[in-house]
């Protein structure tokens, strides 16, 4: 594939790939490295780099950590009446929870500390705002490189089961995400959510509810 097409048709393509995850072919340990040295080029408060990357390819420990996921993501359904516009995407969570344990490479997204009890708004910016920019970093450049992923949370509900399962230390360091790593399959992506024009979500000058 063309690796130079960094550019808005990467920017606005690149999407949570579930279905188009290839099962199958293995992922190289250097393409991850290659991506990640991408992803921690991104910004962080005061250039603290809290991110750590824990990536997870042993079967037994990928199947234990899907199953937490699949409880996580059960609840998160159970709360929730989607909206028409949601079904297909939550149709393709159901797809990506069911064969999570099946994706080569589960890259599981740490900060150093944790959030402070009670965080102020600025806290909890500085603290999650300080990792996300690289794990987009990271998405963008698995996706450059014919792989893909999808930003997962839903197994955060289980975050210290998982902690005690990897040997994270769970009082100093905070999973922030995991990202389920894969070739992707040949194929056009399906159209997925759209997005609401910029102009429809833009204000100018003052805040305007119209
Ligand atoms: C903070 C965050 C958490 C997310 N958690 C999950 C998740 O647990 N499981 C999942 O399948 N997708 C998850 N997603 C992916 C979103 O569902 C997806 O990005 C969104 O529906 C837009 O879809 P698109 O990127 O394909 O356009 C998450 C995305 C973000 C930004």
């Amino acid at each position: 594939m063309d690796r130079s097409r960094m550019g808005n048709d990467l920017l606005t393509t690149t999407r949570a790939f579930r279905r188009r995850l290839d099962l199958t072919r293995p992922v190289a340990r250097q393409d991850l490295l290659d991506c990640l040295d991408v992803a921690v080029h991104a910004p962080s408060g005061t250039n603290r780099q809290p991110w750590r990357f824990l990536v997870v390819e042993d079967p037994d420990t990928k199947q234990q950590i899907a199953e937490y996921y699949r409880k996580g993501f059960a609840a998160y359904l159970s709360a929730r009446t989607p909206r028409p516009d949601q079904l297909g995407d939550l149709a393709s969570g159901r797809y990506l929870a069911a064969h999570l344990h099946e994706v080569p490479a589960l890259v599981v997204v740490c900060s150093l500390g944790r959030p402070p009890a009670n965080a102020a708004g600025l806290q909890l910016a500085s603290f999650y705002g300080s990792v996300y920019p690289a794990v987009w970093n990271f998405m963008l450049a698995l996706h450059d490189r014919g792989l893909g992923s999808t930003m997962t949370t839903a197994h955060l509900v289980y975050e210290q089961e998982i902690a005690d399962l990897l040997g994270i230390p769970f009082d100093q360091i905070t999973q922030v995400a995991m990202l389920p790593v894969a070739h992707l399959l040949p194929g056009a992506r399906s159209p997925g959510p759209h997005r609401i024009p910029a102009a429809e979500v833009t204000m100018w000058n003052r805040w305007s509810e119209e």
